[in-house]
């Protein structure tokens, strides 16, 4: 059911940094005590009403069946598993001077000063995938380098997000399921909800995901800022939402921040997502919506159509038909979260 507030100023959420809880996990053979930072959301639905959600007050048992962190990269042409080659473990530290090979197709992925490209056509000399406008504006290294200062920023100001801690809070019920697991960041951008993710300590494995390798590098550069930052659960990949490196039904969650309404094609996307999940695994993604004539009345949708075939862009989608993907996709329990146009959506892998 969707919460509905109208004015997101309204919303608490204290720091992630206040109280700390104990919840107990048994997703090994023995519960393991895990330390989570206490979150509550107050939610001022209008200016009468007030909705407050308050932590319990009993530890929580979750059934956590968290897949192996390390194994999940695969061969995005075949969807195998590859041979880690240089270093043992994959992390934003170690992706220089490591190669991933396919054993299948014996095709190699080299890691960079950054990332590891895993794009289907890594290593092509003369092919270049020509990507939509929607896609490509985010390889410009001026786009990536404003884009954390300033560009996403003004989503708040006029598209109802957030921001990302906010966003963090709101969707920490949502990924309980993958707690301790493995989450990808697709469509991470320069990594803004990434180091989140990495910095909270609730995930086994943290990849942060794009098609841009400029936002990537800007991502490593924002890393290598903050001394104490965690890099050794973070791996930086590049690849294409519609082709993803992993095996199937191998992640515990994946997020996808602002990009629903760039990719290329949501259906193509949301249906990869599909694959790659565990069951019970949760999709957790961010995006606008536009209710209303656009979606109900023939002639404007078919507009609207057009206007996404040229520029690759889906911003006007509506959230009955955001549901209507996810079903489509073999997700379930969709859920959603609203603040004038932006939505945050939530549901699973069918178990
Ligand atoms: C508006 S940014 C969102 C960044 C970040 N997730 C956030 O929450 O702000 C959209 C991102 O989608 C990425 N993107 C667009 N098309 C893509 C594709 N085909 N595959 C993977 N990422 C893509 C862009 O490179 C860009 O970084």
């Amino acid at each position: 059911m969707a919460a509905v507030f109208s004015n997101l100023s309204s919303v608490w959420i204290p720091s992630q940094f206040g109280n700390s809880r104990r919840f107990f996990f048994k997703s090994c053979a023995r519960p393991r005590l895990f330390d989570k930072r206490i979150f509550a959301v107050k939610v001022r639905a209008s200016s009468t009403a007030v909705v407050e959600a308050k932590p319990p007050t009993e530890p929580i048992v979750v059934e956590n069946e968290v897949s192996s962190s390390k194994s999940i990269l695969a061969c995005p042409i075949c969807y195998e598993s590859l041979t880690l080659i240089g270093n043992r473990v994959l992390s934003v530290e170690s992706a220089a001077g490591s190669t991933l090979q396919c054993n299948t197709c014996k095709k190699s992925f080299y890691g960079n000063q950054t990332h590891y490209d895993m794009t289907v056509s890594s290593g092509a000399k003369d092919y270049g995938a020509p990507m939509p406008p929607s896609t490509e504006i985010f390889r410009f290294p001026l786009i990536s380098f404003l884009y954390e200062r300033g560009w996403r920023q003004s989503f708040s100001i006029w598209g109802g997000f957030p921001g990302p801690e906010k966003e963090f809070e709101l969707m920490r019920d949502f990924l309980k399921p993958a707690l301790d697991g493995n989450i990808v960041d697709a469509s991470c951008g320069s990594g803004l909800i990434s180091r989140l993710f990495a910095q909270s300590g609730l995930f086994s494995l943290v990849i942060a995901l794009d098609y841009s390798e400029n936002m990537l590098r800007q991502c490593y550069e924002f890393i290598k800022q903050e001394e104490t930052f965690p890099k050794e659960n973070l791996t930086l990949v590049r690849a294409d939402i519609s082709r993803l490196p992993f095996v199937s039904s191998s992640v515990d969650a994946v997020h996808a921040g602002a990009a629903l309404h760039c990719w290329p094609s949501p259906s193509t996307a949301v249906a990869e997502i599909s694959r790659v999940l565990r069951p019970g695994g949760v999709f957790v993604a961010t995006t606008y919506i536009l209710d209303g004539p656009f979606a109900f009345v023939p002639f404007l949708r078919r507009q609207r159509q057009n206007i996404a075939a040229i520029s690759g862009s889906h911003i006007f989608l509506s959230e009955r038909e955001l549901q209507d993907l996810c079903t489509a996709c073999g997700l379930v329990g969709f859920t959603s979260i609203r603040n004038g146009p932006f939505v945050m959506i939530s549901a699973s892998k069918s178990i």
